[in-house]
């Protein structure tokens, strides 16, 4: 069926494979891979099926027998071997490859950056690498040789050889082939120790280029705190005496999990308070988390197939959520989680692309790795917890570890855990990972003699290919306030499970104000009749943050959306932002999420939901408008919070200083619309780390100003590709819609942007996608120009051209002169001959 793999058809591999040596020697137009597999047969008479692309065949032998071209099959997908030339017992298979690691493009396999080999093998790169049976759910023990002059020599688990010219591995520990990684280059490492809970002794190493020494040691922190929280909140304990990771500055995705030897993009490793943002810094805290607790979630357990990606996924995300949330300051955590969840999945739900967190079928895997499958998957296991509680889940977590270790599994694994711990029945909650799509909760209340009455009800608009949706099981976190602002009901989970339910609360002395889906409990719309004093009310006394939180958002939001129709702004929200600038018991990381607007897209978004037509140009014009009538209305307390939350002495990234500058930025976002740039130009010229240089640089090119800045940062920062990444989207994303395809089309044409780097050609054109008006220009421009690129993308790297093409997946928002230039771009990419399987199937379901 035109490429398409289903889950259905899932079949157990018929052979074992006990054990793997693999020796590489490593050439860049040339390496030879011989790899030896111990084979056990499982089932009689099966052939067996080893998957291989862009490999040349060199030899192959069963039991040192070399095999004719005549005794098996080999086209462009792999290698066949047909029963009559396989033993019935257990024998050894040896086949050797030549690959052109200098020649990948792709980042898939085996390739080189900057000098140095580097492997992504997940999905499905180690077909890239050798013969093999590529699929997770085939595990074997892996021995490494690696050949090749130059000084540091890697791969997965524990260094057992070394000489001139040579080094060997050897992994205890069972793994599939997506988890093997190699690494080989001119390599400086910046090392520490942890010591387990149990006594082992761990040496932990970052690698990075000769240079770099000096923007590890926040890496290395980072990942002795994730190992540590991991053994204290979850009782997991590392496994090997060795863990790795490597920076490399050509990488399709932000890392990678293999086993021992995590490989990173090195924008997630490399960090000083001269070139990282506090953003960077807690990002890259996030990500060597969330890599080293694949160690237990994803390597230890592993998915049986890649339908199953979320199982690894969705738990790791959630356990990076938890880790980042109890180091740093735990409500603003989860507010930005939320945010980017409804600006990303929510998103991704509400158009072509939706698919539940475990689809049932692909064409490319790599499509997969989407907002869905992580932080849809992440919130489906945090409803999981907010339904049995922290015991509940620990015990299900510990059942996990214990009965599925060693294992490949499935999401039907994965309940039955919390099923059999719990007694409870489940079968309703699975919809959450077979379905797509966000419910909408439509809430109604009642107040008589005492008695509360909610009324709760649920739909889920229709996604491709899923018409009819049945009602989901659903926790929603309630609190009751009185009208003075104390709270009369803490938070408590009520559990729909039908269409329309009512919840009564009795026993209270006036009506309440409710506070729902506190904590965010569920990936739902709520949609409430409600009022603005009343919102201005919750953002006032909600004990939850994150309901304060997103009392303020709402306001925001109702407001700009009226703005944007021509209405007038909201009395309530400015009066409401008024009391928050000036409460100074409030965090100053609240206070700066508290401030932020709602950006463009969302405001389309929201818009689009409630039937209208979003006007770019009408929102960008209203957002604008609102953030000057908030400077001029709250001039001098804006000004007063800028002066009083400069941040003196040593930087350091955590939440406390960090939030402040957050504050301050958000603050200075406000008076740059008044100020004419003066203090955004002040604040550039002194700047000592890069989170207050770019703050300032956004500030002013997002006002259609600084281009002496722009010019001073690029001759400060030339020679560094990872802090000109930010100048690049600084450019792409908030240069006026007018101007800005202009200006990322001469961007993209200096010399200096190397677009086959992920990293150079995301910041660029990625940035340019978010760039709201510009990207979705009335005369098509935008779209045009980002048709060339990823056409142009496409045939080196399939992977991050497919990736980066979900920028149209919010076309049907718009008009009908934008709607037709964006077909027309989707269509002409359609049609350009030999467009990658990865593009093709996006353009297929973004256009259908
Ligand atoms: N497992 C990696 C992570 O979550 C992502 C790797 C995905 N790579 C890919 N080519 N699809 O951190
Ligand atoms: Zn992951």
């Amino acid at each position: 069926m035109d490429g398409v793999t289903l889950l259905s058809d899932y079949k157990p591999y018929p052979f074992e494979i006990s054990s793997v040596s693999l020796i590489f020697r490593l050439d860049p137009a040339a390496t030879r891979v011989l790899a030896t597999l111990e084979v056990t047969p499982r089932q009689p008479g099966a052939e067996m099926v080893l998957q291989g692309e862009d490999l040349k065949l060199i030899s192959l032998s069963v039991d040192g027998r070399a095999l004719g071209s005549g005794d098996y099959r080999l086209d462009e997908t792999g290698l066949v071997l047909p029963a009559a030339v396989l033993p019935a017992g257990p024998f050894r298979l040896q086949t050797e490859v030549e690959i052109a690691p200098a020649a990948n493009t792709a980042l898939e396999g085996l390739y080189m950056s900057n000098g140095m080999y580097c492997t992504q093998c997940e999905a499905e790169g180690f077909r890239h690498i050798t013969f093999y049976p590529d699929r997770p759910d085939v595990m074997s023990r892996f021995h490494v040789r690696i050949e090749s002059d130059l000084p540091v020599l890697l791969s997965n688990g524990n260094p057992v050889g070394r000489g001139p010219g040579w080094a060997e591995w050897d992994d205890p520990w069972p793994k599939p082939a997506y988890l093997f990684a190699l690494v080989a280059g001119d390599l400086r490492a910046t090392s520490g120790t942890f010591t387990t809970r149990s006594g082992r002794k761990v040496d932990l190493n970052i690698w990075v280029r000769p240079g770099d020494e000096d923007r590890c040691d926040f890496a290395l922190g980072a990942l002795a705190r994730s190992m540590k929280w991991d053994e204290e909140a979850y009782g997991r304990e590392y496994d090997l005496d060795l863990f790795n990771i490597v920076a490399v500055d050509d990488f399709n995705m932000g890392a990678m999990e293999n086993k021992g030897l995590n490989i990173f993009n090195s924008k997630l490793v490399l960090a000083s308070p001269e070139t990282a943002t506090d953003t960077d810094y807690e990002r890259i805290e996030a990500v060597i988390a969330h890599e080293y607790f694949h160690n237990w979630t994803g390597n230890r357990i592993t998915c049986r197939d890649w339908f199953q990606l979320c199982l690894k996924e969705g738990l790791t995300v959630y356990r990076d959520q938890g880790f980042t949330r109890d180091v740093r300051l735990g409500a603003l955590k989860r507010i930005d989680d939320v945010a980017s969840l409804r600006a990303r999945q929510f998103r991704e739900d509400a158009g072509p692309l939706a698919h539940p967190p475990r689809p049932d079928r692909y064409k490319e895997i790599n499509n997969f790795y989407t907002a869905t499958v992580y932080e849809k998957g992440a919130e489906v296991v945090g409803m999981l917890a907010t339904l049995l509680g922290p015991e509940g889940y620990r015990a299900a977590l510990d059942l996990y570890f214990e009965r599925h270790d060693g294992q490949a599994c499935t999401i039907e694994d994965w309940i039955k855990v919390f099923e059999d711990t719990s007694g409870r029945d489940l079968r309703q909650f699975k919809l959450w990972y077979t379905q797509a799509g966000t419910p909408k909760l439509t809430v109604s209340e009642a107040y008589e003699n005492g008695t509360y009455t909610l009324e709760v009800t649920q739909v889920t608009p229709p996604t491709p290919g899923e018409e009819e949706k049945p009602p989901r099981h659903i926790p929603l976190a309630v609190g009751l306030l009185s009208p003075n602002g104390d709270e009369v009901l803490p938070t408590t989970v009520l559990e729909l499970t039908e269409a329309r339910q009512s919840f009564r609360f009795e026993g209270l002395s006036a009506r309440p104000v409710p506070s729902i889906l506190r904590g965010f409990s569920a990936p739902v719309v709520l949609e409430r009749a409600t009022t603005p004093a009343e919102q201005a009310f919750l953002l006032a006394h909600d004990t939850d943050p994150f309901n304060r939180w997103e009392a303020g958002r709402t306001l925001a939001r109702q407001t700009l959306m009226a703005m944007a129709r021509g209405e007038g702004a909201q009395l309530d929200y400015l009066d409401a932002v008024g009391r928050l600038i000036a409460d100074d018991e409030a965090d100053p990381g609240f206070r700066a999420a508290c401030l932020r607007l709602p950006g463009e897209d969302e405001i389309a978004a929201a818009l689009f939901a409630r039937g209208d037509t979003p006007d770019p140009d009408a929102i960008r014009t209203a957002r604008r408008k609102l953030m000057k009538m908030l400077a001029t209305r709250h001039g001098a307390a804006l000004t007063r919070v800028y002066d009083s939350c400069a941040v003196t002495g040593p930087y350091s990234p955590d939440a406390g200083p960090a939030g402040r500058r957050s504050l301050r930025l958000a603050t200075l976002a406000l008076l740059t619309t008044e100020d004419g740039g003066a203090r955004a130009a002040a604040l550039f010229a002194e700047a000592t780390n890069m989170t207050e240089s770019i703050g300032a640089l956004n500030a002013l090119v997002g006002e259609g100003k600084g281009q002496g800045q722009l010019a001073a940062f690029a001759a400060r920062w030339a020679a560094d590709p990872l802090v000109m990444d930010k100048w690049r989207m600084a450019q792409g994303a908030l240069t006026p819609p007018d101007e800005a395809a202009e200006t990322v089309a001469r961007l993209s044409a200096a010399a200096a942007f190397d677009w086959k780097n992920p990293n150079r050609f995301r910041s660029l054109l990625g940035g340019f996608a978010a760039n709201h008006a510009g990207f979705h220009r009335a005369d098509g421009a935008g779209y045009a120009l980002y048709a060339d690129w990823l056409l142009r993308l496409d045939p080196l790297n399939p992977q991050t051209a497919a990736r980066m093409s979900t920028a149209f997946e919010t076309w049907r928002r718009y008009d009908a002169t934008r709607q037709a230039h964006a077909k027309a771009a989707l269509d002409r990419i359609a049609a350009t001959p030999g467009l990658s399987r990865d593009l093709a199937e996006m353009v297929g379901r973004l256009a259908g």
